[in-house]
């Protein structure tokens, strides 16, 4: 979603800036802006609907640079993606100029207010009241205070970066909420909504603190809180480059992250069997973790689907309840507080703003939090009491791959790690669960290589046709079917219900038809495999059309199939994390002959940073 870059220094800024907003294109965005101090009495500023590119090359025409500027990459929240929203947005005598990421509530009562005083907008966004009102504040107060007044006003998660023509030496920033970050550097200074905008410039780094206000010059860094109180805020190293990742040969990035899972499990699993202190990593006591009678989870997306397959890990091998929560539901449901109970927070970028807010939350009345992503410098990260962090590498296609199945086999991992430790398991059982996960990784990839002739050639060419699918599944494949209609969904474009199999005959069997097709992805648990066999004959008995994910020996099911997938058999508790490769090739496939722009599906951000 939207980012931030700017830069106050003794060199050129828009090489910077411009570079800088590279690096987080992939988060998501509609259209690109810059502006700077330049020569003339106002802000000289380019914005550009498209990307980054465009905007780099209208810049070249008009040589706008100057030693201190903003830029800005947005993702439509309000108003649609034009030139006159894009960001930066300006006060009347374009004196100021502001970059923002997240949203201001209530801004149209601070607009219609605005209007009233006289105040010219033109766009529809809700950024730009704040320079407007910045303008109208600094004709009553000195600057600082007029800071203090403003954030006062202004409600809602926020973090901007103001340029005013009046303070030509330094930027502005504002952060509630919504992530902002210094590097700090010899004569010149870099601020971000993320890190690795400037990772190659510094690895000295401050992380704004909540509800603080910076002056950043080139040689000097003050914070303070809202009210104006001085902060101080040690610096901190971090080794963490960014990796320009491209896409190695691959069509799109989509299908070199596929075909990364199986490194990526297997590094991610090799990594956490080294950590030297797991359980005081994720802020834990040995003690804590034995009296465990509850694991919470929570995410958004396919985060969430990975948590929801993980609560067959958990109950299982724990052999305490887990309970699954989405995010966007958790902060507006009521809080009941359990003794020795732990919040795990799964998130591939770690700055999913519902995920966040769900964490402050539970913080917030004094529950263990922990942590996992794929991003070790995110805000989760930074925010929750311990962290475990995979190592699937960067994910750049929108659509999530190989963090799903990281998380999936991560949590896996983590919950036999519990039980182990909870002396429901030994350490043998436990490196036999170990080897179960590098069978089933190994297992995702070559059943991708099985098949790939026939998705390509043969079936992607059959259900491209189609304009929409039920998935179906039972137990822990059900989950996984709400997985695979999502995936299906975001990037075809193709319509995808998911239902638990057993459910069909209590409604959903009314859609069966010719023009839908049933995915139905089977279990190795025999009792509900059995059930799921019953499901595929009321399909058949409806002249349903069935593609069946099966195992080896289901001969039954693979019988009743219109087509079939046949894999090996695993651990049952390991069959959605075998079936993952083989079902994102298959959407891949289909979604490629449809033509859709993969890696960036339409109005899909990497990033979700507002709520
Ligand atoms: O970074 P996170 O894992 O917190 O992101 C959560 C969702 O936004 C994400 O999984 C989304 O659903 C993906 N587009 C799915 O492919």
């Amino acid at each position: 979603m939207c980012g931030i870059v700017g830069y106050v220094g003794n060199k050129k800024c828009r090489g910077f800036i411009i570079d800088g907003l590279k690096r987080l294109e992939y988060r998501g965005y509609d259209s690109a802006g810059f502006s700077c101090f330049a020569q003339s009495d106002y802000l000289e500023s380019v914005k550009e609907v498209g990307s980054v590119k465009k905007l780099e090359q209208s810049l070249e025409k008009k040589s706008c640079d100057g030693f201190c500027g903003i830029g800005h990459t947005r993702w439509a929240t309000h108003g649609v993606a034009s030139q006159a929203n894009a960001h930066p947005h300006f006060d009347c005598n374009r004196k100021i100029a502001v970059v923002h990421n997240g949203i201001i509530e209530g801004f149209e009562k601070i607009r219609n207010e605005l209007i009233k005083l006289g105040h010219n907008f033109v766009s529809q966004t809700d950024t730009e009241v704040v320079p407007h009102l910045f303008e109208e504040l600094l004709k009553e107060f000195e600057l600082k205070d007029a800071l203090k007044e403003l954030v006062k006003k202004l409600d809602g998660a926020y973090s901007f970066v103001i340029l005013n023509k009046d303070y030509e030496d330094r930027l502005i920033l504002v952060r509630k909420k919504s992530p902002l970050v210094v590097g700090l550097s010899e004569e010149e200074n870099f601020v971000a909504s993320d890190f690795l905008a400037f990772s190659d410039k510094t690895q000295n780094v401050v992380f704004l603190p909540d509800e603080s206000i910076t002056v950043l010059r080139k040689d000097k860094i003050e914070i303070f809180d809202f009210s104006g109180n001085k902060l101080n805020v040690e610096a901190q190293k971090i080794d963490h480059k960014f990796n320009d990742v491209s896409k190695q040969g691959f069509e799109h990035y989509m299908l070199k992250e596929i075909y990364e899972q199986k490194q990526a499990i297997n590094k991610t699993i090799s990594f956490f069997s080294l950590i030297e202190n797991l359980w005081g990593q994720l802020g834990l006591t040995t003690e804590q973790v034995k009296k465990l009678k509850k694991i919470n989870l929570i995410a958004a997306g396919t985060s969430w689907h990975a948590c929801r397959i993980a609560q067959f890990f958990i109950e299982k091998y724990c052999k305490i309840p887990a309970q699954i929560y989405l995010a966007s539901e958790f902060r507006y449901m009521p809080f009941f507080r359990q003794d020795d109970s732990i919040f795990i927070f799964v998130s591939q970028s770690g700055e999913t703003a519902d995920s966040l807010e769900a964490l402050r939350l539970v913080k917030s009345f004094g529950v263990p939090t922990i942590a996992l992503t794929n991003v070790v410098s995110s805000t989760m990260v930074r925010e929750a009491d311990g962290y475990l962090h995979m190592q699937a590498g960067p994910e750049i296609s929108v659509a999530s791959t190989k963090a799903f199945s990281t998380q999936l086999a991560s949590l896996f991992w983590l919950s036999n790690k519990i039980a182990e430790q909870k002396s429901l398991m030994t350490d043998v059982e436990m490196k036999k669960a170990e080897n179960d996960l590098f069978i089933a990784a190994e297992i995702l990839e070559s059943s991708i290589e099985n098949y790939k002739v026939k998705i390509t050639g043969q079936l992607a060419p059959f259900y491209s046709k189609y304009e929409k699918f039920i998935f179906l599944g039972r137990h822990i494949s059900y989950p996984f079917s709400m997985e695979a209609a999502l995936k299906l969904k975001e990037i075809s474009y193709i319509f995808a219900q998911c239902y638990p199999a057993g459910e069909l005959k209590h409604g959903p069997i009314a859609l069966i038809d010719e023009k839908t097709p049933i995915v139905l992805f089977s279990v190795l648990d025999e009792l509900i495999y059995q059930k799921i066999v019953s499901n595929a004959q009321e399909v058949k008995a409806r002249n349903g059309h069935l593609l069946v994910f099966a195992f080896e020996g289901q001969e039954e099911l693979i019988n009743l199939a219109d087509n079939c997938f046949i894999l090996p058999r695993v651990n049952p508790m390991l069959v959605p994390l075998a079936m993952t490769g083989l079902m994102q090739f298959f959407v891949y496939q289909i979604t490629k002959l449809l033509g859709c722009p993969i890696d960036k599906p339409r109005n899909l951000a990497k990033s979700v940073t507002v709520e």
